[in-house]
């Protein structure tokens, strides 16, 4: 990789990056600020996750990769954070418990605000408009001023990045994530559902098991992975120029690092064999991801993977599979079959999420829960089938009790939408339906476990 630098993805075509900045030069000034800045992230910490990543590889561990589609400046609030944070940890402890294995657990979060749009532009009224695209480019009201892509927001959003990656790492090894808090996660507004039920009951299976491990000696003061958790970061890594901004030598390994954050992924729309964003991406060794989506053929997939991971270094690589639910199950299969037969080590996840959106009648988009539960299964199964791992899963969802994502066990209605659709972009899952997919892995990862590949193929 002779002639790569942080800056040669400039020379190739890029999708996706506003070049309607009114002032270029204000752009290259922020982002020269922004390289002076503190790293968010640690070198070494890429790596551990990376190691983390690779069992995860070698079937020895699950990945789940989840939160906002796109985070604001208008939802940041430690209380939203908090809610998402104790979310996700009810759902590691469902994971963990029903797949038996160690959870990897990474947030869509401290860096997650650049949307690729379908549409560059919205037309609402007669009147048309630059589209949306996260609040680290632009606002979403609709009007002139707000939609002109502003830099000073990529300042912004490093500064919400920082604080709230600040208040994740307190509460990943302050105490909060103590496993003795376990029964303490659990939401107030979900506190008479089905699913907040069966996560009380193995909650007091876990707690007997540690009443009993704490007999024997071993107690979160002697077992520092009982008292505390690691908690990952990731985003799109979209908007190549604050990337660049955030790439920095690593003076241990002497090896590049992009510190916005530990990993980060590729999205369907600019993952082309000779553009930008894999040209930046195959130089920087943070583990990374690529979403796969309809269409893509063996030969695409099996390029791209030797150049995103020419070493074939487990851990470095995560495939997420976003399909739609039905169609996961004809176009997975090649590509698993393909990976495996070239001995590729990938991580295979599956993003449940982004093949299922669809619009109502009356303009929400929304997601049937029943659809994303679909994916996940026949994700699962095709995977089994192949002989393959299926290693981890990736969601939108938010601690908060919205109405975005039609269905659940508390069923969210057509005509709910309306009454907490809050999301700035895509429509994610609510806390309650959150543990419900938590308990349908681990349901099936159960299943996987005690079942022959063979038996689950068709
Ligand atoms: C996303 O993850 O929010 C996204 C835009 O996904 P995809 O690239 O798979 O469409
Ligand atoms: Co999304």
């Amino acid at each position: 990789m002779t002639n790569w630098t942080p800056s040669s993805w400039r020379a190739k075509p890029a999708k996706h990056i506003p070049e309607d900045y009114p002032d270029t030069d204000h752009v290259a000034a922020v982002e020269t600020t922004l390289s002076g800045y503190p790293p968010l992230v640690f070198a070494g910490e890429a790596r551990r996750l990376k190691s983390r990543l690779a069992d995860v590889a070698m079937g020895k561990a699950f990945l789940m990769q989840g939160g906002d589609c796109a985070e604001s400046f208008r939802e940041f609030h430690p209380d939203n954070l908090r809610d998402m944070f104790r979310v996700m940890m009810q759902m590691a402890v469902v994971l963990t418990y029903g797949g038996g294995k160690p959870v990897v657990k990474v947030g869509r979060i401290a860096g997650q605000f650049a949307k690729p749009r379908t549409s560059p532009i919205e037309t609402i009224d007669g009147v048309t408009l630059p589209s949306y695209r996260g609040d680290n480019i632009n606002s979403m009201e609709f009007s002139p001023e707000s939609r002109t892509p502003d830099p000073e927001r990529l300042l912004k959003a490093y500064g919400q990045s920082a604080s709230t990656l600040n208040l994740i790492r307190a509460f990943s090894t302050g105490g909060y994530a103590n496993l003795r808090n376990i029964h303490k996660w659990t939401l107030g507004f979900v506190g008479d559902s089905e699913q907040t039920k069966k996560y009380q009951e193995l909650c007091d299976k876990i707690t007997d098991a540690m009443d009993f491990m704490e007999a024997c000696g071993v107690t979160p003061d002697s077992t520092p992975q009982m008292a505390a958790t690691e908690y990952y970061t990731s985003h799109e890594g979209l908007l190549l120029g604050y990337e660049q901004a955030m790439t920095r030598i690593d003076s241990t390994t002497g090896r590049w690092y992009d510190t916005s954050a530990h990993m980060l992924w590729i999205g369907n729309r600019t993952r082309q064999l000779d553009g930008a964003h894999v040209e930046f991406f195959k130089g920087i060794e943070n583990p990374i991801a690529m979403k796969c989506g309809p269409e893509m053929e063996p030969d695409d997939l099996l390029r791209l993977i030797d150049v995103l991971n020419p070493a074939n270094e487990p851990g470095r690589l995560t495939l997420i599979a976003r399909y739609g639910h039905e169609r996961v199950a004809a176009e997975l299969p090649t590509l698993a079959r393909a990976v495996k037969k070239e001995g590729r080590h990938v991580v295979w996840s599956c993003d449940p999420m982004h093949g299922n959106t669809l619009k109502t009648d009356s303009g929400y988009k929304t997601r049937p829960f029943d659809r994303i539960l679909a994916e996940v299964k026949n994700f699962m199964r095709v995977l089994h089938a192949e002989d393959s791992w299926p290693g981890g899963v990736h969601f939108e969802m938010t601690g908060q009790n919205v109405t975005e994502c039609l269905g659940g066990a508390k069923a969210v209605r057509e005509e709910d939408l309306s009454s907490r659709y809050h999301t700035h972009c895509d429509p994610r899952l609510n806390a309650d339906q959150a543990l419900e997919l938590a308990f349908l892995i681990a349901e099936e990862l159960r299943a996987n476990r005690m079942e022959k590949p063979a038996a689950l193929a068709g």
